[in-house]
């Protein structure tokens, strides 16, 4: 060899690339952001859940559920980098069929009375403003019992197990999993009212906090993923807050705007944001909210990455 192009060319024969020579750094000085902001409306999400509860029943599909994507162009499943999130919605006398799968999962309900999950064999009914675990290779199904369609976001880590690749997923050979117990009350189901109670007696919290109080359900909620309960009362202006932790916030009561990457968002009850990890991002809440904020904080702090300004 005695030129450098027959250098780099007996390098890339071999499936190798000169550090010097890449054509894209594998290094930067701060997060790039390669995932949009984004919102999903309720108000647009829900009539077409009820026209899919018409078109698509539980034959079809097992779950009736529609997958929030994040809009980067090209891009084809996850909400942000680490979870994804989705709509789902059952109909009065549906069932969806008891399963389960390695990516940790769970429910924030926003309406519905009257449906009910099993969780490795504990049911415990599923009301709106409720938060409901469904951890790791733990077996899950619901039906709905009740007179009400009942409709809520789905949060998983599907993507990190995609990027780690430890995917296992099995249905239950007897398709229901058999009701062991029904509780009122689990480690598994963090009801509204408890969250109010405790964020009623929660201190405010501090000048640069993003939300005027913060409590945490679980902690973490499951190993990947961290689930935190906001308030933000009507005239709230938070600053600027910059984290590594990828979020996704689901409206459960309240309105504002959030400005987040530069790009405005207003958001009413039900509505869905991707907050991708280091995009700054602030609200202006015009009507008292309660924001549940979903996020991979715990793998970020694990692996020593939590960062924030
Ligand atoms: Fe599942």
């Amino acid at each position: 060899m005695k030129t450098l192009e027959e250098l780099y060319a007996a390098i890339g024969h071999l499936s190798m690339e000169g550090g010097w020579h890449r054509p894209q750094p594998s290094l930067w000085p701060e997060p790039t952001g390669t995932l949009e902001p984004a919102q999903w409306r309720y108000s647009q999400v829900k009539p077409i859940l009820e026209a899919a509860g018409h078109l698509v029943d539980h034959h079809l599909a097992e779950r009736r559920n529609l997958t929030l994507t994040n809009p980067k162009p090209g891009h084809w499943y996850s909400t942000v980098r680490t979870l994804v999130a989705a709509y789902q919605s059952i109909k009065p006398g549906e069932n969806a069929l008891s399963h389960r799968h390695t990516p940790n999962a769970l429910r924030i309900i926003l309406e519905g009375q009257g449906t009910y999950t099993v969780v490795n064999g504990t049911r415990v009914e599923m009301r709106p403003g409720d938060v409901l675990l469904t951890p790791s290779w733990h077996w899950h199904s619901h039906e709905a019992v009740g007179p009400d369609e009942c409709f809520w976001v789905d949060v998983l880590d599907v993507p990190l197990v995609h990027l780690l690749e430890p995917m296992f997923f099995e249905r239950h050979p007897d398709r229901f999993e058999p009701v062991r117990e029904n509780v009122e009350s689990s480690a598994l189901a963090f009801r509204w009212e408890d969250s109010l109670r405790r964020l009623d007696a929660e201190a405010a919290a501090p000048a640069h906090g993003t939300a005027e109080r913060e409590i945490e359900l679980g902690s973490p909620a499951m190993k990947t993923t961290a689930i935190h309960v906001q308030r933000l009362g009507a005239g709230f202006k938070s600053p600027l807050h910059q984290t590594t932790a990828n979020a996704v916030y689901t409206v459960l009561e309240g309105a504002g705007t959030s400005r987040i990457g530069g790009r405005e968002f207003s958001w009413a009850k039900g509505d869905v944001l991707a907050v991708p990890g280091w995009q700054p991002f602030e609200h202006r809440v015009s009507a008292d909210a309660h924001l549940v904020r979903v996020s991979d904080e715990p793998v970020m702090r694990a692996f020593d990455f939590l960062r924030s300004r």
